[in-house]
């Protein structure tokens, strides 16, 4: 639904060049909740700004429902206007609302719609729609000033959802809101995803938010993607840091000559007594040290660090075990006694 290639964008402020995007290549499908994710300054707002064409990209392409909008900004006559129509498709959500406060809750809501030329009528109709869709039908006749932080960004919503769009847009929609309001809005954004069939893509530096909506991710640095997939794939990849942030585990051996691994659960694994079968198979006793396990697009979906007795030469057998049913299982190596831990060892000693 949504595909950057290569995209790009170098400021220049005062003679200076920023490279706030350095060829972003990113994947949304349709009907999918995807979450970008990164610090401050990784380059979100701007990657969210050039999907828009709200900020012209220095190069790369941006590609929404099958139209290349960069080919299309800032050309010909014609080609402007293909732009605003195809940009009529696309809301937006923005953290501070940008509510005109002179303008009533409905009027708000009817504001992108005099810009596309609908008729009085028509757009009353829609306005009075959009706000029964987010749950605000009393406050039509109300002002900005009189809603509640939730309320505003709910008649931030019902706006970019004026032009019928196919896709949402929403640059930290939630950060100005408590954590109350901000679960209120994440679930109204994930009801419209389904009823509507709205394809969503979000910036947040919350991983909360990530863990709550989305079915896909991905990781921003220094204005590069550097992991993206679904929660599912980005569970299965080794190392993944995203994986690690979602399903944070943490706790150290007991003691000496013990084995620590990461079990990952999803899928069909998650419901199996695994660990069970497995302190019954080997006749061992298994602590677990930490676990974080939650449901994922109706899945349970994890992780668990736990400890089984002995070294790892003497585990090699139950690890395989695991990972013969289904888990993706990495050891923990905490101390020079593991071959991968003892190599890390050597090379940090090599380098004195
Ligand atoms: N209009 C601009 N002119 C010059 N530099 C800019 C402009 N907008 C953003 N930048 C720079 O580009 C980089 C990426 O900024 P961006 O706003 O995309 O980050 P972000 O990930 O959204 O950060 P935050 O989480 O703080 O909102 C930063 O170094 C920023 O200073
Ligand atoms: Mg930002």
């Amino acid at each position: 639904m949504i595909t950057t290639s290569g995209l790009t964008k170098v400021y220049e402020s005062r003679g200076r060049k920023v490279t706030a995007l350095d060829g972003v290549d990113l994947h949304v499908r349709e009907g999918e909740v995807f979450g970008v994710i990164g610090q401050s300054g990784a380059g979100k707002s701007s990657l969210i700004r050039c999907v828009n064409l709200l900020e012209r990209p220095t190069s790369g392409t941006v590609t929404v429902d099958g139209v290349d909008l960069t080919a299309l900004a800032g050309k010909s006559r014609r080609a402007g206007k293909d732009l605003r129509r195809a940009r009529s498709s696309i809301g937006m959500v923005f953290q501070h609302f940008n509510l005109l406060s002179s303008r009533t809750v409905k009027d708000n809501i009817e504001l992108p719609l005099e810009i596309l030329g609908v008729s009085g009528a028509e757009r009353s109709r829609r306005a009075l729609e959009l706000l029964d869709l987010v749950g605000l039908a009393d406050k039509a006749r109300s002002y900005p000033g009189q809603l509640s932080g939730g309320q505003k960004q709910r008649v931030g919503i019902a706006r970019a959802l004026a032009g019928e769009p196919k896709v949402l847009l929403s640059d930290e929609a939630t950060s100005a809101l408590d954590p109350e309001t901000t679960r209120s809005i994440l679930q109204l954004l994930r009801d419209l995803n389904q009823q509507l069939g709205l394809t969503v893509l979000l910036i947040t530096h919350e991983m909360d938010v990530v863990k709550t909506i989305c079915d896909s991710a991905a990781l921003m640095q220094h204005g590069r993607v550097v992991e993206s997939g679904t929660v599912a794939e980005l569970l299965a990849t080794p190392g993944s840091q995203l994986a690690a942030e979602l399903f944070p585990v943490s706790g150290a051996a007991t003691g000496p000559d013990r084995t620590v691994v990461d079990v990952t659960f999803h899928g069909e694994s998650a419901t199996q007594p695994v660990i069970s079968q497995l302190s019954r198979t080997y006749n061992i006793d298994i602590s677990i040290l930490g676990a974080a396990m939650d449901t994922v697009g109706g899945r349970q979906i994890g992780r668990m660090r736990i400890e089984l007795p002995g070294r790892y030469e003497d585990n090699v057998v139950p690890v395989g075990f695991l990972r013969e049913q289904g888990l993706q299982v990495e050891v923990v190596e905490e101390d020079a006694e593991t071959p991968a831990a003892a190599a890390t060892a050597l090379v940090k000693e090599g380098a004195k």
